[in-house]
């Protein structure tokens, strides 16, 4: 059976067929509650290495690996400590990805050779039903080109890849966001990337299980993956911190600084303007979790309008530690900030 004709299953037709793809050794689009992921098979090398030459992904940016349970979690880390039960039974399934030291079976290909890995228990019934129905874990990165903006929907993934991949339709991701990444290092934690579970929630929960730990920052050499742009649409987004600039100030402000703006940015070409007259305004909700949901679909959107430059205004409410997840992914999209 060809892809296109699998769309015309039934859903429990096409997780066999998802399935039957990945024993393969092929990749395939897989809906999460956060961003939809391009899966393989962790046991097969040469699948795992098709994700990132469909992805264009260099090889030193690390994968997380997606489990249906917290069993299935256990045989990948070397071992199981207080802290990282407390958090996956807390927090899984959703929005957290736990870093520990990882079991010898786990390959080099998948952690860019860290001896760490990355878990995550997706929560989202169609990704687990597939999950169950493969019984390996799945690596996964966010199915979009490296660099470029996460989708949010099948059809996002299907825009990118066409053809070439078949993906499993679970609907609009509900949280929106890529999860939040946590380290786990003996009694040393740090949060690698921030999400919509905050940083507050995970000290408020292991508190309460009176587990001792330090919260720091994280050691610059630990996530070889975490670039500083990413997510960017190919037109420039610009941040503004300043309210009060009408829209004529920010044309003439980006206008003196367009040698800033790189062509370029992680294989990402950028439409660089010459001038700034069409300015498109990114809104998103004053309630951090649906800005999160709407982020990357109100970026495409405004992208395809084709306007000079793409201007988000950075308001007071954004500095909350709510919007840390969302304002994090903002600043690694945008060209420029005034
Ligand atoms: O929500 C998510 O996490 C989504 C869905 C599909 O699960 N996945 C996702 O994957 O965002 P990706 O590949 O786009 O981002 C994963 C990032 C890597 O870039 C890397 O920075 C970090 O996770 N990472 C993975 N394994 C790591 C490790 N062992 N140590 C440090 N960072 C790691
Ligand atoms: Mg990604």
């Amino acid at each position: 059976m060809n892809i296109k004709n699998a769309y015309q299953l039934s859903q429990s037709a096409q997780i066999e067929f998802a399935s039957k793809l990945l024993d393969q050794g092929e990749v395939i689009g897989l809906p999460t509650e956060t961003v939809y992921g391009l899966a393989a098979r962790i046991d097969l090398s040469s699948a795992v290495e098709k994700i990132f030459s469909t992805k264009r992904r260099p090889f030193f940016d690390p994968l997380i690996v997606h489990v249906h349970s917290v069993e299935q979690a256990i045989t990948l880390f070397a071992s199981w400590s207080p802290l990282v039960n407390c958090l996956a039974h807390a927090f899984w399934p959703g929005p957290l990805t736990l870093v520990s030291e990882k079991q010898k079976s786990v390959s080099d290909l998948i952690t860019s050779g860290l001896q760490t890995v990355g878990v995550r228990l997706p929560q989202h019934s169609l990704a687990l039903e597939l999950l169950r129905h493969v019984g390996v874990p799945l690596a996964a990165p966010s199915a979009n080109l490296f660099g470029q903006i996460s989708p949010t929907s099948a059809q996002n993934v299907k825009d990118v890849f066409q053809d070439q991949v078949f993906v499993l339709d679970g609907g609009d991701c509900q949280v929106g966001i890529e999860s939040t990444i946590v380290h786990v290092d003996g009694q040393r934690l740090s949060i690698l990337r921030p999400g919509v579970l905050s940083s507050a929630r995970i000290e408020a929960c292991l508190k309460s299980a009176n587990l001792h730990f330090e919260l720091s920052a994280p050691q610059a050499a630990i996530a070889p993956g975490q670039m500083k742009h990413h997510y960017m649409p190919h037109v420039p987004l610009i941040l503004s911190s300043n309210p009060e600039l009408k829209p004529s100030e920010i044309a003439s402000q980006v206008m003196m600084q367009l040698s800033d703006i790189p062509d370029e940015v992680d294989h990402v070409r950028l439409v660089k303007p010459t001038k700034v007259e069409k300015i498109e305004f990114l809104t998103l909700s004053e309630d951090s979790l649906i800005a999160a949901r709407q982020l990357y679909a109100n970026l495409r959107a405004a992208a395809n309008k084709q306007p000079d430059i793409i201007c988000f205004v950075v308001q007071p409410i954004h500095l909350q530690p709510e919007w840390l997840g969302v304002l994090d992914r903002l600043k690694k999209a945008s060209s420029l900030s005034l």
